[in-house]
């Protein structure tokens, strides 16, 4: 929904839609544009812009900041706002959050990775906040962040795995029951597992060609920098650096850098080989599409017990459904519709239905539960390209 708004209540995390002033006026290469950062903020103010179109849908909502400035919860806010009905609207209430929440990880490692790289160490202080937001937008309602993280822009590829990979993390160890400490834990390990990287040679890291074996010998290197960089890191947990030190060990001790087996690899660890491999086969790549999640769930199928934690590999598969947050799919009415939240039953999560297949035309987006739904159901999952879509036209 498109608003206009004073440039006073403008926040980070909005979508500006219209800047409302000329293209030179101002010193953003576009007029349409999400706010990442308060350096980006404050350029519009300064820039002595009074009024600003917001896209609501694409980003925060004035209303919704400003009741959670009165102590309601996004959550609370946005369904007494809305008309529809609350369950359905959980997850969409969680978007603007789990958006904001995103984009600062983003920026956090994306900066931080910069300064590992001239030998500045991790501080917990800088990572906590970043962590914090993270971890209650996945507790209030993980679907949110989840969804986020199938939207991807391939030149992002390490700084929107690492948030992604954390994001899963704490959504995998939110629902094996793992406490609170825990979950922000593997958060923080997730956000800092591939630091070393930044000690990764360029030419390697963005091969798109099948690496000779001694680039291998280098590319493996970056677990053992991402140990020697947050080893200096005070007060990091041992919880955080097994994830980052263990995420490429293999239950059947083919891994490295140790070649651990079995239970040697603390649960943490297990757990970031299952969401590495998973992160990796779905996210987009200079060199090939990701896959759908549905094949990255089959990888993880056929690799337990070699590759992955067996009883971990049904528990991730748990977490994240096998239709998961973000998925394209076809319903047996010919509906395609992208899927919002995955709730008990994983065979019907709540999707949002947006275009008719039958005659290719769009129709208003709803949210619909297919548990509560007898002769609905999803028949295929659908590949994006296939339908010539991209994940961020979705209007969440
Ligand atoms: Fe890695």
């Amino acid at each position: 929904m498109l608003k206009r708004i004073t440039a006073d209540d403008l926040r980070v995390g909005m979508y500006i839609n219209d800047l409302s002033c000329g293209w030179l006026d101002h010193p953003f290469a576009l007029n349409k544009f999400l706010i990442k950062s308060e350096i980006e903020l404050k350029k519009i103010k300064v820039a002595g812009v009074i009024s600003i179109e917001i896209d609501t849908k694409k980003g925060l909502d004035v209303v919704v900041e400003k009741r959670k400035q009165s102590n309601l919860s996004l959550r609370q806010a946005v369904n007494a706002l809305s008309d529809k009905k609350p369950e359905l609207n959980a997850v969409k209430a969680e978007f603007g959050a789990a958006k904001l929440a995103f984009n600062e990880a983003e920026l956090y490692i994306s900066g931080m990775m910069t300064s590992a790289k001239m030998g500045q160490h991790v501080e917990l202080e800088e990572v906590n906040p970043v962590i914090n937001k993270l971890c209650d937008s996945v507790l209030r309602n993980h679907n949110a962040l989840l969804g986020l993280t199938r939207i991807r822009n391939m030149d992002q590829y390490t700084f929107e795995h690492s948030v992604s990979f954390s994001v899963l993390m704490m959504s995998f160890a939110k629902s094996m029951g793992e406490s609170e400490r825990f979950i922000r834990q593997v958060g923080i390990g997730g956000l800092l597992h591939d630091i070393g990287k930044t000690m990764t040679p360029d030419h390697i890291l963005n091969k798109a060609g099948k690496l000779t074996a001694d680039e291998f010998l280098i590319m493996k290197d970056h677990v053992v920098q991402s140990r020697l960089i947050l080893e200096k890191t005070a007060g990091l947990s041992q919880v955080s650096m097994d994830v980052a030190a263990m995420h490429h060990e293999k239950y059947d001790g083919n891994g490295y850098p140790r070649g651990l087996k079995g239970d040697e690899i603390s649960l943490a660890g297990q757990m970031a080989a299952i969401v590495d491999v998973y992160d990796a086969l779905t996210a987009d790549r200079c060199y090939h599409v990701g896959r759908e999640p549905s094949e990255a769930l089959k990888y993880l199928l056929n690799g337990r017990g070699q590759h992955f934690s067996p009883l971990l590999v049904q528990k991730f598969i748990q977490s994240v459904g096998i239709y998961p947050a973000g998925c394209l799919v076809l319903l047996n009415n010919h509906h395609l519709a992208i899927v919002i939240e995955v709730k008990e039953n994983m065979l019907k999560p709540i999707v949002e239905i947006f275009l008719n297949t039958r005659n290719r035309s769009y129709v208003p987006n709803k949210l619909i539960d297919l548990s509560s739904q007898t002769d609905l159901k999803i028949k295929s999952v659908e590949n994006f390209e296939k339908w010539n879509l991209k994940p961020d036209m979705l209007k969440w």
